[in-house]
């Protein structure tokens, strides 16, 4: 493994006032979010959807990695310019989802575990040709009566510790996301609890795993009440929280943890880092950015509406979103910028 690669990708991907783009939906939620706006749900219509996000006009300001999908990496301009090309030029570092979504775990009703594993050492040499240099593999964690279970904790931190050795191995940074769900009616207190048990589990697994922590970002989420939940914590209370929480079970060598943004509306994803980065960025051993794709996406792709003339319009939403969500990774963002 070559530490020095790992570590000048990352460096460029943490770089001050930017976070990464998670525009790896797959083709399933991709067809989910474009029949919930009537947007055609056809591969030209993918292509054209990535098309507009890579060629807004100073997305580079924000953006420092761009996460593509398979289908997506491999996809070029009307003008059939390489979308790794386009985003290299722009000084956007390309990455890649390579884990292959989720099943339900066998023996464990209502849990999932992610697939993806197996000849994944040959799709990341393919991929480095293709120009990606990180990856992304996403668990997922589900808060309900009774579960999580061990089980599914232990099997998909393992299967993200396996992720992370082969990219180590590959010279692809990982960007692990053991992604603890907000769907439910759960309180923050629970979010808490189960948040810290996966991350300790995975640091674990992933020291088992003789994975070099300085080679590697974290994408976790938030600490945060369930969607359903009735009391809503206030935008303190969650920067607080997910501060202590990390603090508790996050190395010091990890270089940086980028925040999905799972489903909360984009302004209050924005709030929460940013007040996590105003009360504590001075105090924290790694670097807190984002890696979000609704809080990025929304609203404009509902600007876009699968329509060229409101490209121009939609990216400047983008534009926009990506700036207050750069603020907020320094700290500066205001509720008037909206
Ligand atoms: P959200 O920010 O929409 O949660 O997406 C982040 C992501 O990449 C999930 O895997």
């Amino acid at each position: 493994m070559n530490l020095q690669i790992l570590t000048d990708t990352i460096k460029e991907m943490l770089a001050e006032g930017k976070g990464l783009l998670a525009m790896d939906e797959s083709t399933g939620t991709c067809t989910k979010r474009f029949a919930a706006l009537g947007i055609p749900q056809t591969i030209e219509m993918r292509r054209k959807f990535r098309q507009w996000i890579i060629t807004t006009p100073g997305l580079n300001e924000s953006i420092s990695g761009a996460i593509l999908f398979d289908e997506t990496i491999r996809q070029c301009t009307d003008e059939g310019i390489p979308f790794t090309d386009v985003l290299k030029k722009a000084g956007i570092v390309p990455g890649i989802k390579v884990d292959e979504g989720t099943v339900p775990m066998p023996a464990f009703p209502n849990e999932e575990i992610t697939e993806g594993l197996d000849r994944l050492r040959n799709r990341l040499d393919e991929y480095k040709k293709l120009g990606a240099r990180f990856a992304k593999w996403r668990a997922v964690i589900r808060i309900a009566e009774n579960i999580p279970t061990d089980g599914c904790i232990d099997a998909n931190v393992h299967a993200l510790s396996r992720y992370a050795a082969l990219c180590q191995e590959a010279g692809v940074v990982p960007v692990v996301e053991p992604e603890v769900l907000m769907d439910g009616n759960h309180s923050l207190e629970r979010c808490f609890e189960v948040t810290e048990k996966v991350l300790k589990s995975l640091f674990l697994q992933l020291h088992i795993q003789r994975i070099a922590l300085e080679g590697m970002i974290l994408k976790p989420n938030m600490v945060i009440q369930g969607a359903d939940a009735i009391k809503k914590s206030t935008v303190e209370e969650v920067a607080e929280a997910t501060i202590q929480c990390f603090l508790e079970s996050v190395p010091a060598a990890v270089p940086g943890v980028a925040f999905l943004s799972g489903g909360q509306s984009p302004q209050l994803a924005t709030q929460h880092l940013n007040e996590m980065n105003r009360r504590f960025k001075n105090k924290l051993p790694w670097v807190v950015t984002f890696s979000f794709s609704r809080a990025i996406e929304y609203p404009a792709i509902e600007i876009w509406n699968g329509k060229d003339e409101h490209v121009e319009k939609a990216q400047k939403f983008l534009y926009h979103r990506a700036k207050l969500n750069s603020a907020a990774r320094k700290g500066e963002y205001k509720i008037e910028m909206e």
